[in-house]
């Protein structure tokens, strides 16, 4: 996952492009000292169509709200960000690409409180291929209940991207990769399935899907819903609602979603093995239905896909 950047390419910085190299910030800014930013995860993917990027809207919307649980104002239209994605994918002559915007309080005091600083805004792209390895693509993967428990809605607005938020899902990362898993379960303050580090989290059991609610200790994931969104249209049941760790781990099948993880299958929690041996019928279907629809062979959710270059 962790390939290194290759510092080519042009940044879109407070509205101009400048070189990957030069696009820096000051130490003292207060994003820096705070995590007083958010950001956004979003994929651009070559099809036989065109370059598309997957629900670009939606992505650029929880931006916003991101940014308003912390009063940031983010100095662009909705409009012009989403433009800015698509002239940034077009500048560095991309045709599949994962793109990362940010707005963070920048340079000015460093008084907790953002009041008086600036919003500056970034917006990178470069190539990403599998963030779970292939393994994930293929068998499934290995995971562990992380003894961190998942940020809880009373003591920061969970809903919000918000850069601060990941240090949770940071140590959490850290520990699952120092016991040999590839991924983290949080479970949230209660003891309830919440989600991975960057990815929501769905059961498979006797044919109905299971995730636990929007409202919980989550990120509502935009993968997250497009996928209860097709699973529901392809004629699958799909319950949200809390899940304990019994649940999970009595679960026939279990997969994660998320932008930078797509769809990945759980084989393992803590060595236990999701469903026995039986391979996961139902995750292989959602998946080939989620890839067809990224790959813009699904006219009905033509509507999901933002085309770069018109
Ligand atoms: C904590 C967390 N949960 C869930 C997700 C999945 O969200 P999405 O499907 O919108 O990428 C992400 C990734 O953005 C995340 O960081």
């Amino acid at each position: 996952m962790a390939e290194g950047f290759t510092d080519e390419g042009k940044i879109w910085y407070n509205g101009v492009f400048v070189d990957w190299k030069e696009a820096k910030v000051h130490v003292l800014v207060h994003g820096l000292h705070y995590g007083s930013g958010v950001f956004e995860g979003i994929r651009c993917y070559a099809t036989e169509k065109g370059s598309f990027i997957f629900r670009l809207k939606e992505h650029v919307d929880r931006m916003y709200r991101s940014a308003e649980a912390y009063e940031m104002e983010i100095p662009y239209t909705r409009g012009e960000i989403e433009e800015a994605i698509r002239e940034t994918i077009r500048v560095n002559g991309l045709d599949a690409c994962y793109i990362r915007p940010i707005a963070f309080f920048g340079y000015h005091h460093l008084g907790l409180n953002p009041i008086g600083c600036p919003v500056d805004c970034a917006i990178a792209v470069w190539p990403w291929g599998a963030y779970l390895g292939e393994e994930a693509a293929e068998g499934g993967i290995r995971c562990t209940f992380s003894p961190w428990r998942r940020i809880d809605p009373n003591t920061l607005p969970v809903k919000s991207k918000a850069v601060g938020h990941y240090l949770n899902s940071i140590l959490a990362s850290l520990d699952a990769k120092e016991r040999g898993f590839a991924e983290a379960i949080l479970l949230d303050t209660k003891g309830y399935v919440a989600e991975g580090p960057g990815e929501n989290i769905f059961a498979v059991k006797n044919g109905v899907l299971y995730t636990p609610e929007a409202d919980s200790s989550i990120l509502p994931g935009i993968t997250r819903a497009s996928v209860i969104e097709l699973a529901r249209d392809m004629g699958y049941e799909v319950v949200e609602k809390r899940m304990t760790k019994e649940e999970l781990l009595s679960a026939d099948e279990a997969f994660f979603t998320g932008t930078a993880a797509e769809i990945a299958p759980i084989r393992e929690i803590d060595n236990v093995t999701i469903g026995g041996s039986k391979k996961g019928e139902v995750t292989s279907v959602i998946k080939r239905k989620f890839f067809d629809v990224l790959n813009a062979r699904e006219e009905k959710y033509m509507k999901w896909l933002a085309p770069v270059y018109e």
